[in-house]
């Protein structure tokens, strides 16, 4: 392509030459796409390990992804994605490595030896017949990922034990887990990076209250956790190199090690592992995370997408948008001079298909898709599985192809709607890894290009603050010295209270 000369007869830079690329693309259709290239799924898909990425649904040719790489060159991509793996301190807002990968390559001692001691906690608490349940207490990143981890491996838990997570102040929440277990007999897991969450701090507080005796902390302040007082053996650490959305791999993931067992624990270690040695190393345009960072760039800033929707075809990973959201949006909801990280949602399919899926087929907005499915199935039928997948491909490739309908413009699909699909072979400890690990660094290949800072999160501070004085307005009963509208709730809450 012969790039026309602008700024004042300067070279274009890559940015402008993707904004003119991306006007001269939007004539072309996805279907023409595929018209016209029989090679487009193999050039366009990549297998790994027990994963297949097919992006070949997707508003963009060999030369889309071209510019972005070179654009991904151009912003010191490589060079940002090796200062983290080497252990600086790219957090530079908190003066904090980054340092997750170093949870799953199984060199650094004091991780070796954390993942040794929950091994030994684990064959203990799978033997003592005097332990049922577990009580995960824990919210955001000391909560998400292990609840998305647990639910997807449900065929691999241990036959006896029942676990439950309580995030939420909610009262009701700690209140019905407390009132479906023996206390006595339930092992209470505090799981907080810092030790000082107001939720998890009080929720924990209240299940002592009401008789709990067996508890263990997951968190990198452990004099917090002995000042709780919780016995050192059971206090597993995690450090500052851990950010809270990508603790899952660390003590965080004690709840999933104690259901799958250590094997499958490790499995998924080994699984995130690998997708991080496909990351440090495969070239950009081979790069899972970097062309999915990518693709995710180009319809943010050029397509003027705001959303994409997660949308996995597996009961197991019903938590996965949750998990996803916070990952993402936590990590790249942030300011800067460009668009940045956009609204996630999904619900897994096929429920999500009679829910809004009609607004992905015919709604105003355009939303890319990302369906994740297992190609086989553990348990239940052929034929269930077999419905399943037919769903999802139906989903993507209706999506796609869209049907004109002129003499009925309410069964007129426009089309033309993008997607990428991740299939596993099946979802397994080590899929998930691979599939959780994917997204983390995709995370990480949009927050370079956006030129953020991926790690920390003060969006969510300033609420943290307020509450604080609101709750004292509400206990107290006191005038409050909160807006008009504030005040008005606070007072209308006191006197339903009173
Ligand atoms: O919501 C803010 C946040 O700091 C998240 O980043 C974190 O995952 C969550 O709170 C819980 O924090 P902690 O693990 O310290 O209790």
């Amino acid at each position: 392509m012969k790039w026309q000369k602008r700024n004042n007869g300067k070279e274009m830079t890559t940015w402008q030459k993707l904004e003119q690329h991306h006007t001269q693309l939007s004539a072309q259709k996805l279907n023409d796409l595929f018209a016209s290239d029989p090679a487009r799924f193999s050039a366009f898909s990549v297998k790994l390990d027990g994963m297949l990425v097919d992006y070949s649904k997707n508003n963009i040719t060999a030369e889309t992804i071209q510019l972005l790489c070179d654009l991904a060159r151009e912003t010191g991509l490589e060079a940002a994605r090796d200062r983290m793996f080497a252990g600086n301190k790219i957090n530079h807002t908190e003066d904090r490595a980054v340092l997750h990968v170093r949870l799953r390559d199984g060199v650094e001692p004091q991780v070796q030896e954390t993942l040794t001691r929950m091994a030994t906690f684990t064959e203990k608490i799978q033997a003592d017949a005097n332990i049922t349940d577990i009580v995960h207490i824990g919210i955001g990143g000391s909560y998400l990922g292990p609840e998305a981890a647990v639910l997807a491996l449900k065929h691999l838990h241990h036959p006896r034990l029942t676990l439950h997570f309580v995030s939420n102040v909610e009262p009701s929440a700690l209140h019905h887990t407390l009132s479906k277990v023996d206390v006595k007999k339930t092992l209470f897991i505090i799981a907080s990076k810092t030790f000082t969450t107001a939720e998890t701090m009080l929720n924990a507080k209240i299940a002592r209250e009401h008789g709990a005796i067996h508890f263990a902390a997951l968190t990198s302040n452990v004099e917090a956790a002995r000042a709780f007082g919780i016995d050192d053996a059971h206090i597993f650490p995690m450090w500052d190199w851990v950010g809270g959305r990508y603790s899952l791999w660390s003590s965080v993931g004690l709840p999933v090690m104690l259901m799958i067992g250590v094997d499958g624990f490790r499995d998924m270690l080994a699984g995130a592992h690998l997708m991080d040695t496909h990351f440090k190393t495969a070239p950009l345009h081979q790069n899972l995370p970097v062309i999915m960072g990518l693709i995710g760039v180009w319809y943010r800033n050029f397509c003027n997408y705001g959303a994409y929707a997660c949308i996995p075809y597996h009961a197991g990973l019903a938590r996965m948008p949750a998990w996803l959201q916070q990952l993402d949006m936590e990590s790249n909801g942030k300011a800067a001079k460009t668009k940045t990280g956009p609204i996630i949602f999904g619900e897994p399919g096929t429920d999500a298909q009679h829910s809004f899926f009609q607004w992905l087929h015919q709604g105003t907005d355009i939303v890319p898709v990302e369906f994740i499915a297992a190609a086989t199935s553990p348990v239940g039928s052929d034929e269930q599985q077999r419905v399943l997948l037919a769903n999802c491909l139906a989903q993507s490739r209706a999506l796609m192809t869209g049907i004109e309908n002129v003499a009925e413009p309410h069964r007129n699909f426009t089309g033309n709607r993008p997607s990428t699909t991740i299939m596993l072979d099946a979802l397994t400890p080590h899929t998930l890894g691979m599939l959780f690990a994917l997204y983390e660094h995709r995370v990480f290949v949009q927050g370079i290009i956006w030129k953020i800072n991926s790690f920390d999160q003060f969006g969510v501070e300033l609420g943290k603050v307020m509450a604080k004085s609101i709750e004292t307005a509400l206990n107290s009963g006191a005038a409050s010295q909160q807006d008009a509208s504030t005040s008005g709730l606070i007072s209308h809450i006191l006197k339903r209270k009173n």
